[in-house]
């Protein structure tokens, strides 16, 4: 089945939609949280274009404004920020079961301390709104911390500790980096730059996976985890620490079309090209191009990636009419920053997380079980066989 329209079919007697594959175009429900505007030219946060709040807003401020709806004032950023640094740290508990695990893919660990956060929660069920928003402020500061740990302690075996007395963007890149140096003030903004653009992004394949789960009623411990799981994949978030491992096989800028040209002759993705909503231009690449051009006035490899994306670009759309997308960018701009590349993919969770949190509570709020209907293709009408009589031959 290959559909690229809706269509009508009647199954046991019942009217049902048979929609493409991938749920391409499909729309499944509202949301006010986010989405691409009717053109498919900019994704709208809360009203806003994403490439506004991503170039001017700190991952405070679009956080607030992705969870409550407006930007925040003050006194309400004020509040907000205490919340989120005072919630920047993990128990004891978990340091020692972060301590046992094995060097694997670190969007693992990701998953494991959220779980494990659910499982010290005394109450993970309850729903009540003060609780659920308390609860989406303390993951969202909490997850950063279980990363940081996960990698160093099972790579290096020293533990990350959080500094509640900075901005949640540069104590994140600090402990993402190992803890001991302090970034600059550029780089900080770079990062945090990107954050926000990966904050939200409509009902993409990981906010999907949680809204899922939360239709089910289940807890939203368990809905980051699933996210996390559908984000680690390589067509999703798994996508930006595959850019920077093609473009480092790439080498050299001059290099990248004989490169394209040899991966579409063998019908292979380029990583870090395409996309399910924006087909001529992801206005998020913008923003971070700005900042790698800022970062290339003094800093050569930020130079090189960038001539290698035009080259890429350029290929990409010569032969393809295929725009690259956020996770190139960010792929150059995590490689500038010296940031070990297992650790890109959870970055963008550190991010996304906002979304999801927020869309849980949308979900759960306005919520009717996401169940979709299966086509049966396989085989009807045998009986079971008892094995003796079975396996006969
Ligand atoms: N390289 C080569 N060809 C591509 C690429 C690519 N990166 N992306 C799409 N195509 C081709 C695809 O092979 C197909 O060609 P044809 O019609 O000849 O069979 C055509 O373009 C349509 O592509 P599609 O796979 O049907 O598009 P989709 O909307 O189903 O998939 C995508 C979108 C993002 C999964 C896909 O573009 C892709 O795999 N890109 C590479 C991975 C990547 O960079 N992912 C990050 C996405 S942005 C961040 C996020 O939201 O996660």
């Amino acid at each position: 089945m290959s559909t690229t329209l809706c269509e009508k079919v009647v199954r046991e007697g019942r009217e049902f939609v048979r929609v493409p594959k991938g749920l391409a175009n499909v729309i499944i429900d509202q949301t006010t949280i986010s989405g691409v505007d009717p053109e498919g030219k900019e994704t709208i946060y809360r009203g806003y274009l994403i490439s506004d709040i991503g170039k001017h807003a700190s991952f405070e401020e679009a956080a607030y404004l992705i969870l409550y709806g407006e930007l925040p004032c003050d006194e309400e950023l004020k509040e907000f920020s205490r919340k989120l640094n005072s919630e920047r740290w993990i128990p004891t508990k978990l340091i020692d079961a972060l301590k046992t695990v094995p060097i694997t893919h670190p969007m693992y660990y990701g998953a494991f301390g959220v779980l494990l956060l659910g499982m010290y929660d005394p109450n993970p069920d309850d729903m009540s709104r003060d609780t659920l928003y308390d609860r989406a402020i303390k993951i969202i500061a909490k997850l950063p911390v279980i990363f940081a740990n996960g990698w160093y302690l099972s790579r290096h075996g020293h533990e990350i500790k959080p500094d509640q007395s900075l901005r949640h963007a540069g104590d994140v890149l600090r402990m993402i980096l190992g803890g001991g140096i302090m970034p600059g003030d550029i780089e900080i903004r770079a990062f945090e730059s990107s954050l926000v653009l990966y904050m939200d992004h409509g009902f993409n394949a990981s906010t999907f996976t949680n809204r899922v789960i939360a239709s089910t009623l289940s807890d939203m411990y368990s809905a980051v985890a699933g996210a996390i799981g559908a984000l680690k994949g390589p067509l999703h978030g798994g996508a930006n620490q595959r850019a920077l491992e093609m473009m480092l096989e790439i080498g050299e800028p001059e290099k990248a079309r004989a490169y394209v040209e040899e991966k579409l002759k063998k019908k292979e993705k380029i990583m870090g090209f395409g996309h399910r909503v924006y087909k001529v231009h992801d206005p998020r690449t913008d923003v971070l191009r700005e900042w790698l051009s800022k970062l290339a006035e003094y800093n050569p490899e930020a130079r090189k990636f960038l001539a290698m994306i035009d080259e890429l670009e350029k290929a990409m759309w010569e032969l393809k009419k295929i725009p690259s997308n956020v996770d190139l960018y960010t792929a150059a701009l995590y490689h500038v920053l010296g940031i070990p590349k297992d650790l890109y993919t959870p970055i963008f969770a550190i991010a996304r997380v906002v979304g999801w949190t927020a869309h849980y509570i949308e979900q759960v709020t306005h919520n009717k079980i996401i169940r979709p209907k299966e086509e049966y293709v396989g085989p009807t009408g045998f009986k079971y066989i008892p094995i003796e009589e079975r396996c006969k031959r």
